[in-house]
C-alpha cells in the first residue's frame, strides 16, 4: 500500500518564481521590507582605511578607460542596488560604479585604483549573504555584469571557458545543450554569476555529487590589485607545475583579486534523474535514511537535502506552493542521476521501500518528469528566499557533525523565544551543512547579541565551520577565529599584504580589521 502512494507521481501544478524575480529593490520598494541602517552606523567600530576618496577627475579617467560615461554609474538612484546586499543587512554609500567588459579594463581601473589608493569592491550578481558584494563605506563597486561572454563549450573534453560575469542558469542552459551541465546548482541561479560562484568558493544543491570547485575550476584568469593580469587558464585536469595559484582566488572573495575568465569542468549530463521528496518523523530517520541513500543509491546519488517542518511551511506559503506531502516534523529531497533508468529505479526502489519498512520514511512522493522534478525543487529552493519575507533573516551556515546537526535549531529557538517569528533548519545534509535561520519582523540588536557569538562558540564547541559555504564576507570577520587558528589567521594576513599592499581590494571583508 505504501509503495503505490510513493511511487504515484502527484501533477500539481506548482505556480513559478525565482529567485531572482524576488530582487531586493523589488521587496523594499513594495515596502514590505526595510532599507538597512548604513552599515557604518550598525557597525560603528569598524573604521574607514586610509584610502582616497573618489574626484570629479578620477570619474573623469574611469569614463576614459571605459570609453564614456554609459559604462561609469555615479547617479544615486542608478547605483543604490549596487550598495544594498540581497538579504538587506549591510548598506555601503558607494558614489560609483564600473562596468568593465573586458580584462584589460578591469586591469586599468586597478591599476589606476591602485597608485590613487582608492578602494574597491567587486561585484557579481550580488546574491552573496554574508554582506560581502557590497561597499562598507564609499568603495568603488567593480560589477562584472557585463563580461558574460562565453567563450567555448567543448563536449569532448568537458571545458567550459568564459567570463566571470555570466550568469549561473544561462550557462546551465548552454552546457545541457551540449550534453553537459555544471558541476554546481544553486537558488540563487538566475542572478548569480559563475565569477561570484568561484570567489565564494559555493556548494549548492549538487556538491554531494560533484565536488566543491577547488576541484571543478581548471583555470583562473584574475587580475591582482596592481593591475597585473594572471593568466592561469589551464585547460586539463592534470597539471601539477608548482604551487597551484588559482586556488588562492577560489573562495577568497575578491580580497585577492578580481576574477575575469574561468576554465571549469562541466561533466556529461546525466540521462536519467529522479526526485524522491520524502516525509519523515525526527531528525534520527533523516539522519539514518542519509546513510541508507548512500549505501543504497552509490554512484547515482546526486542530492541530498533536508527540510524541517517550518521552513517548508515558509516556502510553500509565501510562494503559494503545494507540497506532494504533509504534514511531517521533517522532509528529504533526494535526487538520483544515472545512465540507466531501469537500473536507477531498481536502486531507488529498493532503497525506498527498505526504509519504509524500517520505519525511517513514512510518505513520500517520486518523480521522473522534468516539470514535478522543478516543483519539487521550487520547494526547496524557494526556502531562503520565503524566510526574509517576515521582515529580517539572520542566516547561520555552519557544517556540523551529523550527531548533533539538528540541536542547534532547539536550542537557538528556546534561546531567542519570541523575539523570532520563527527558527528553522533546513541544508545540504549530505554535505553536513546545516543552514539555520531565524526570522524575525525586523533587524533588532536584542537578538542580535543572543545569536552572535552564541551559534559560532556552539559551532567551535563541536567542531564544526562557522562558515560552510556562503564564505566570510564582512558580516562574519569576528567570527573567523573560530573556525581558523592563530597560524593560519597570520599566513592569511601576510598572503593578503603580499598580493594587496595597500588593501584596496574588498577591504574590512574576510579578515578582521586589526
Ligand atoms: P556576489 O554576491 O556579487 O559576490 C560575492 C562575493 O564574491 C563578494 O565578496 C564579491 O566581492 C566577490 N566577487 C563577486 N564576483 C567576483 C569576481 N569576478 N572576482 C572577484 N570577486 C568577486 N551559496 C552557496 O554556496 N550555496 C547555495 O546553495 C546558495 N544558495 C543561495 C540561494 C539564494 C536564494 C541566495 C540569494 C544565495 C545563495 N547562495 C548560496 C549564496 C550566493 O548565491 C553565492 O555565494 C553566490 O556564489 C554569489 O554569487 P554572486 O555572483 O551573486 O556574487
Ligand atoms: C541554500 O542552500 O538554500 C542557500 O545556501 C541559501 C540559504 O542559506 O538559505
Ligand atoms: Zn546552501
Amino acid at each position: 500500500m505504501y509503495l503505490r502512494s510513493l511511487f504515484s507521481t502527484t501533477g500539481k501544478q506548482l505556480s513559478h518564481r525565482t529567485a531572482s524575480q524576488t530582487s531586493w529593490l523589488r521587496q523594499f520598494a513594495s515596502g514590505h521590507r526595510e532599507i538597512p541602517a548604513l552599515t557604518k552606523e550598525r557597525y560603528p567600530s569598524i573604521k574607514r582605511g586610509q584610502f582616497s576618496e573618489v574626484s570629479d577627475s578620477d570619474v573623469a579617467q574611469f569614463e576614459s578607460i571605459l570609453g564614456g560615461s554609459n559604462r561609469v554609474l555615479t547617479q544615486p538612484e542608478e547605483i543604490q542596488g549596487y550598495n544594498i546586499d540581497y538579504l538587506g543587512s549591510v548598506r555601503g554609500f558607494s558614489r560609483v560604479v564600473l562596468k568593465p567588459k573586458s580584462t584589460d579594463e578591469v586591469s586599468e581601473i586597478l591599476r589606476y585604483c591602485n597608485e590613487r589608493k582608492l578602494a574597491v569592491c567587486p561585484q557579481g550578481g550580488n546574491t552573496g549573504l554574508v554582506g560581502g558584494s557590497v561597499p562598507v563605506f564609499d568603495e568603488i563597486v567593480i560589477s562584472l555584469q557585463l563580461m558574460d561572454k562565453i567563450e567555448r563549450i567543448d563536449e569532448y573534453s568537458g571545458i567550459l571557458v568564459c567570463q566571470s560575469g555570466c550568469v549561473l542558469e544561462t550557462l546551465e542552459q548552454k552546457a545541457a545543450e551540449k550534453g553537459l551541465v555544471m558541476p554546481l546548482d544553486l537558488g540563487a541561479k538566475g542572478s548569480c554569476h559563475i565569477g561570484g560562484n568561484v570567489s565564494t568558493n559555493a556548494g549548492g544543491l549538487r556538491l554531494v555529487r560533484y565536488g566543491n570547485l577547488h576541484g571543478s575550476v581548471l583555470g583562473v584568469e584574475a587580475v591582482t590589485a596592481d593591475g597585473r593580469i594572471m593568466d592561469l587558464m589551464s585547460n586539463f585536469k592534470k597539471d601539477n607545475t608548482g604551487y597551484h595559484l588559482k586556488h588562492l582566488f577560489i573562495g577568497s572573495e575578491g580580497t585577492l583579486g578580481v576574477i575575469t575568465r574561468l576554465s571549469i569542468f562541466c561533466p556529461t549530463a546525466s540521462k536519467s534523474v529522479n526526485v524522491a521528496f520524502l516525509g519523515l518523523e525526527n531528525y534520527e530517520s533523516v539522519k539514518n535514511t542519509f546513510l541508507a541513500a548512500k549505501q543504497g543509491l552509490g554512484e547515482i546519488l546526486s542530492s541530498c537535502e533536508m527540510i524541517d517542518a517550518l521552513s517548508l511551511e515558509s516556502s510553500t506559503y509565501h510562494f503559494n506552493l503545494q507540497s506532494p506531502i504533509d504534514k511531517y516534523p521533517f522532509y528529504m529531497l533526494i535526487e538520483t542521476s544515472g545512465s540507466n533508468m531501469n537500473h536507477d529505479e531498481e536502486k531507488l526502489t529498493n532503497f525506498l521501500t527498505s526504509a519504509m519498512e524500517k520505519g525511517l520514511v513514512i510518505d513520500g512522493t517520486v518523480t521522473n518528469e522534468p516539470t514535478k522534478m522543478r516543483n519539487i525543487w521550487k520547494l526547496r529552493e524557494l526556502i531562503a528566499d520565503s524566510l526574509i519575507n517576515d521582515g529580517y533573516c539572520f542566516k547561520y551556515d555552519i557544517s556540523l557533525p551529523l550527531d548533533n546537526f539538528y540541536d542547534i535549531v532547539l536550542a537557538v529557538r528556546e534561546r531567542v523565544g519570541p523575539l523570532a517569528t520563527k527558527v528553522t533548519g533546513y541544508g545540504h545534509i549530505g554535505d553536513s551543512n546545516l543552514h539555520l535561520n531565524v526570522s524575525c519582523s525586523k533587524y533588532g540588536t536584542e537578538i542580535h547579541k543572543l545569536l552572535e557569538p552564541y551559534v559560532y562558540e556552539y559551532t567551535s564547541n563541536v567542531r564544526g565551520s562557522v562558515s560552510a559555504e556562503h564564505g566570510i564576507g564582512f558580516l562574519k570577520t569576528k567570527y573567523l577565529k573560530y573556525s581558523k587558528r592563530p597560524e593560519s589567521l597570520a599566513l592569511m594576513h601576510q598572503l593578503k599584504q603580499l598580493m594587496d599592499p595597500n588593501g584596496i581590494l574588498n577591504p574590512y571583508k574576510v579578515l578582521p580589521q586589526v
